[in-house]
């Protein structure tokens, strides 16, 4: 008989920053084990402890903490200049190496495939760019599932990374040449560092899928960090304004090769107000002072591009659909601080398309670019807030509005976010 399960899967609600780091972090004192399984380095999670900022594109958000095991799965397509670097920084600080495990099964992000996702944005042209975050994401996973990819055990075997890396980089010296009339790249350019960087990840390698089973069989508390978030799901986001991997709930499995079973608990992160990177639909986007305004008081910035979010309120629907798409048990509510002194809080229930008004997200793009949102309009607080300490000492219009959020979604908010920093949390029962 094994021990009873403990594990989480933590999700991204809308189109991605909703403050995912800050709350594996906040949770992570409890955590034995921290995984991430889809995306890779075109994730930006934030984590500030104690007034220092730390940004994990790759790593899982849990590797502050010292002594817990963290895992990179299957399913996470990995970037092997991107792991040195912040696994180096993270070292030089003095973390403790014996804790990171990769999978060999996870795809390895190689230069022809950060050429290739500028290459193609460039040829889309206007109207038609996706606004990628230019990390090699989507060439990658391309390459995964037409079976022309490298996983990081083929970086660890000279022969075979020979062997393949010859036939792969004909085929896209083809493409580079030919479509994009670009000089092809040399082998040995690609060759000699792929197989230093095998030889980097060769320590860490690990069976995960064994090593996760045996954690969950133990009764473990593990993690599953998700990365980006439901709307940007390849299936069931906007596409094709979207990431290239399964960011709602279902990923976490073929990710990591733990079974749906093994879930106790699914935690949907829900951004007080909206954002989106990128191009693509975004119904309750704000044009004018108000989205600048939530910009600002958000420091809505990019934290893997820089680039300005697209800001505006939250959108019930979209909240509904992400909801049910993810089974979400509980609700972790960041960034509520950013909403002070915003006067009323417009909130979406539904929208109006050709004089037709309906409640449920639509799920194909053409008709997402064309709706009008329908607001209705909360009382806002001027209170400031980021010293709260639990639910009843937030204004009452505070609490109200978090009220509302879990009626209308009809999922308990648990954690409520009141500034960046670990320690500006309310803990309602997570
Ligand atoms: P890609 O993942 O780089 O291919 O980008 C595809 C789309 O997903 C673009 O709109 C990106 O801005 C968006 N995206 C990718 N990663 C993140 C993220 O971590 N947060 C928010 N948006 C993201």
């Amino acid at each position: 008989m094994s021990a009873k399960k403990n594990v989480d899967l933590l999700v991204g609600a809308q189109w991605g920053d909703e403050g995912k780091g800050k709350v594996v972090d906040m949770l992570g004192s409890d955590v034995d084990v921290f995984v991430r399984f889809q995306g890779g380095a075109n994730a930006g999670h934030t984590v500030i402890t104690d007034g220092q900022k730390t940004v994990f594109h790759l790593l899982p958000s849990g590797m502050l903490y010292p002594g817990k095991l963290c895992v990179l799965g299957n399913g996470l397509v990995l970037d092997p200049e991107q792991f040195l670097a912040e696994t180096g920084e993270l070292f030089a600080k003095g973390q403790d190496r014996a804790r990171l495990a990769v999978s060999p099964h996870a795809h390895v992000v190689m230069p022809y495939h950060k050429m290739l996702d500028k290459l193609q944005e460039e040829a889309r042209g206007k109207g038609r760019k996706i606004g990628t975050t230019g990390r090699g994401i989507g060439p990658c996973y391309v390459d995964k599932y037409s079976r022309s990819g490298l996983r990081v055990e083929d970086l660890i075997d000279a022969d075979i990374l020979r062997e393949r890396l010859t036939y792969i980089l004909d085929e896209k010296n083809q493409i580079i040449t030919r479509l994009y009339n670009q000089k092809p790249l040399a082998f040995d350019e690609i060759y000699e560092p792929a197989r230093k960087w095998g030889e980097a990840l060769a320590p860490y390698v690990d069976d995960t899928r064994a090593l996760l089973r045996r954690a969950a069989d133990e009764g473990k508390h593990i993690l599953l960090e998700g990365a980006q978030a439901a709307l940007l799901d390849i299936d069931h986001g906007t596409y094709p304004y979207v990431t290239s991997s399964s960011t709602s709930a279902a990923g976490a499995f073929t990710g990591t090769g733990l079974a749906p079973n093994d879930l106790t608990r699914v935690i949907a992160v829900v951004k007080a107000y909206t954002t989106r990177v990128g191009e693509g639909p975004f119904p309750t986007e704000d044009f004018t002072e108000m989205g600048e305004k939530l910009r600002a008081n958000g420091g809505e910035f990019g934290a893997t591009t820089g680039r300005p979010r697209r800001c505006g309120w939250l959108d019930v629907p979209a909240l509904r659909y992400s909801m049910e798409l993810n089974g979400a048990n509980v609700i972790a509510l960041t960034k509520l601080d950013v909403l002070t002194g915003m006067g009323g809080i417009k909130v979406c229930t539904a929208y109006e398309k050709d004089g037709t008004r309906f409640t449920s997200w639509p799920t194909d793009t053409r008709t997402l670019s064309e709706i009008q949102p329908v607001y209705e309009t909360l009382p806002g607080w001027d209170d400031d807030i980021t010293n709260c300490k639990s639910f009843d000492e937030l204004p009452a219009n505070a609490q109200a509005y978090v009220k509302y959020i879990e009626s209308a979604l009809n999922v308990p908010v648990a954690l409520i976010g009141v500034g960046a920093d670990r320690n500006q949390t309310i803990n309602r029962g997570m």
